[in-house]
């Protein structure tokens, strides 16, 4: 009962302070409320602000700030300083050496500060945290032409079938070929899309493990050249614009010069990524 009142309420506090990912600002909570099963995280809740935490799977001495958000009518009050400092304080109980303002992958909801959101940029480095990478997103937009008939045929004379849907055999693909993130990421995708030759999985795209976001993707080293990566790609903005977003944003790019070619996205989003020592 009271898991359930709780998540509501952040869903309603990120819903007003995230100003930027109003849309799907719901649907993040939900996500980060549910991420790998090994995943160790947290979400502290006071005074009208809410943030969550967990520990990077790769590297336990890492810990990530997930998601910050601080009412509207409660901000400006040292709110968000307090919540920044319990999960520090969190991430240290849990043995985390660094804590960054960074994206946890699979299982995150910006890969940094979007420098829009200037208080929150300038809250992390007056707590001493320090800027240490970039990076951004890119987006389409959905009102381009995203046919893929004439690719469909021309692939399907070289034996190629392209298909949709999450399957075991395609998320052992996506594990296999590039490692366990991007395989949950997979599995919980939206809307997934492949490739199939002589029953063998050659390429995927995948949408809505980040909600509303398109990605990852990729294809089989001895299966580039032939197209692929565009044709799905299409296809999961295709699907996307049925599900009825007007633009798409590839998260966490990535070749630029590929998704600029495919579908004329352009950088937008950029996000800031901090870190500091936990001393
Ligand atoms: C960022 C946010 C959490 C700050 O919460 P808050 O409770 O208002 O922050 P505090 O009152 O604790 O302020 C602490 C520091 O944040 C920074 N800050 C807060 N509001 C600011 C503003 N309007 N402009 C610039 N800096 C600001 C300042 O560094 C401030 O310390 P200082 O005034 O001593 O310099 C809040 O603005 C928010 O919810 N923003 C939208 C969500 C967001 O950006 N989340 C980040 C994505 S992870």
């Amino acid at each position: 009962m009271r898991q359930a009142w709780e998540a509501a309420w952040a869903c309603e506090v990120a819903e007003a302070a995230l100003t930027y990912d109003a849309p799907e600002a719901a649907a993040i909570v939900r996500r980060l409320a549910a991420p790998p099963a090994a995943r160790r995280w947290t979400s502290i809740e006071l005074d009208g602000g809410v943030v969550f935490a967990s520990l990077s799977g790769v590297d336990p001495s890492v810990g990530h700030v997930d998601l910050l958000a601080v009412h509207p009518e409660r901000q400006g009050r040292g709110t968000g300083r307090r919540l920044v400092r319990a999960a520090e304080d969190w991430l240290r109980a849990q043995g985390a050496r660094e804590a960054r303002f960074a994206g946890n992958p699979p299982c995150y909801a910006w890969p940094g500060i979007d420098v829009r959101y200037t208080p929150a940029a300038c809250l992390a480095e007056s707590l001493g945290y320090e800027h240490y990478r970039t990076a951004w997103n890119m987006t389409a937009d959905l009102a381009a032409d995203l046919d893929v008939a004439a690719d469909l045929e021309r692939l399907a004379g070289r034996g190629v079938s392209v298909h949709a849907g999450v399957t075991e055999q395609v998320v052992a693909f996506v594990r296999e070929q590039w490692n366990d993130a991007w395989a949950w990421e997979a599995a919980n995708a939206a809307g997934l899309h492949y490739a199939m030759r002589d029953g063998q999985v050659l390429a995927f795209a995948a949408w809505g493990a980040r909600p509303a976001w398109f990605g990852p993707m990729g294809t089989r080293p001895d299966a580039t050249g032939l197209g692929l990566g565009r044709v799905l790609l299409r296809r999961c903005l295709a699907e996307q614009r049925v599900a009825g977003q007007a633009t798409a944003q590839i998260g966490w790019v990535g070749p630029k010069r590929f998704y600029s070619r495919a579908v004329g996205a352009r950088v937008e989003r950029v996000f800031w990524l901090y870190r500091r020592e936990l001393g």
